[in-house]
């Protein structure tokens, strides 16, 4: 019994030590706090990766062609200089970096074994990732603007929607993006981990790192 006792004091009085060092970690400069992430790739599909990565490959380089190509005839053809096509130019120019902030991380993790992934790079992934997807989502609605406008003010539409708005709507679309995805790194850089930091996806995406903090993760 009083050796029950004792190890319970002695294993509280630890944990006591263990939480006083972290909270001390979370108010220095001293970073531990900026660990590199390992990245699994496709968790439980570990052996036959290569054989992911393949169709993958094709997908990624088939997007890279199919998306150049649109924007090349865009660019290419004066009569194509209509809201639907700059808003539909914009999309492709979103797609392909999307597509590349992802596919090349991930064939190199499928292929190479590169599951390494530096702080700062995983930051920058995920904030491409996502701040990416949502000016993706806000082009898809200036494109429902516009159809809507075709179809409900069809004398009007090439007066409302003129190239001076649809360039407006451009650079909303991506200061919205960034703007809306700017306090998510920043607020990562506030986190302290401590665990092994192990991401079961191929790229860094928010919620993953977030998972792995040790500290308070509520505003995040
Ligand atoms: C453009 O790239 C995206 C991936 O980001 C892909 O889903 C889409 O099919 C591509 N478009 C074309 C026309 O290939």
């Amino acid at each position: 019994m009083v050796f029950g006792n004792d190890y319970e004091g002695h294993f509280l009085a630890v944990e006591n030590e263990v939480r006083l060092l972290m909270m001390a970690l979370s108010n220095s400069s001293w970073r531990l706090l900026q660990p590199s992430f390992f990245l699994i790739g496709i968790p439980g599909l570990e052996e036959s990766q290569h054989c992911i990565a393949l169709p993958l490959c094709v997908l990624y380089l088939l997007a890279l062609v199919g998306n150049v190509t649109i924007l090349f005839t865009i660019w290419t053809d004066p009569s194509l200089y209509q809201p639907m096509y700059l808003f539909l130019a914009m999309l492709c120019g979103i797609d392909l970096v999307l597509a590349s902030s992802t596919a090349p991380r991930t064939l190199a993790v499928l292929l190479v074994h590169a599951h390494e992934i530096g702080y700062m790079v995983c930051l920058m992934q995920m904030f491409f990732i996502h701040a990416f997807s949502s000016m993706e989502s806000g082009v898809l609605v200036a494109m429902a603007l516009d159809r809507y406008i075709a179809i409900c003010h069809p004398l009007h539409h090439s007066t409302i929607l003129h190239p001076g708005i649809i360039g407006r709507i451009g650079v909303a679309v991506l200061v919205w993006g960034l703007l809306l995805l700017l306090p998510f790194p920043i607020l990562l850089q506030r986190l302290v981990f401590c665990r092994a930091t192990v991401i079961g996806h191929a790229y860094c995406e928010h919620m993953a790192v977030v998972k792995l903090a040790c500290s308070e993760t509520t505003v995040n």
